[in-house]
């Protein structure tokens, strides 16, 4: 049995009503039931996370860096110039995976760059829930 922590970061909680167009109809609740189907039956055990807070995000792969076997963050606008949430992926052994509902890349400038790639086992970006379920088949071929 594998354990994987997914925390959502600042925004996230407001998914299905914060621009729609951009990050889909589907709340936090409705994502995370997807990924728990999904995973059901892939002998996981998930943990899902929601913070708006950048320490509270440290915190969390900080308590659970000797106690999973990967995590999955999506740290909303925080992948953009947080060098503390870059640091704590850098320092956890487990694999972290970065994931985005939309495409990063072909939005804003500043989307553009992520700082915590550079320190990520993988990044999925653009695949909607899909960029969290390529994340959990991912960590389970380590
Ligand atoms: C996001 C992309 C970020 O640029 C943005 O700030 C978010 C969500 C995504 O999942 O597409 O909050 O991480």
């Amino acid at each position: 049995m594998k354990t994987i922590v997914i925390i959502n970061g600042p925004n996230l909680n407001l998914l299905g009503e914060r621009e729609p167009e951009i990050y889909g109809p589907q709340t936090l609740e409705e994502l995370n039931r997807e990924i728990e189907e999904y995973a059901s039956g892939k002998e996981l055990i998930l943990k899902f996370y929601q913070s708006n807070h950048e320490g509270e995000i440290i915190d969390i792969l900080h308590s659970y860096r000797n106690d999973c076997d990967g995590f999955i963050l999506n740290p909303g606008a925080y992948t953009h110039y947080s060098y503390a949430i870059r640091d704590a992926v850098a320092a956890v052994s487990s694999p972290v995976v970065e994931v985005h509902l939309s495409d990063i890349r072909s939005r804003e400038e500043f989307r553009k760059i992520s700082v915590i790639e550079p320190v990520a086992a993988k990044q999925f970006s653009g695949e909607s829930v899909g960029s969290y379920l390529k994340a959990i088949d991912f960590l389970l071929s380590l």
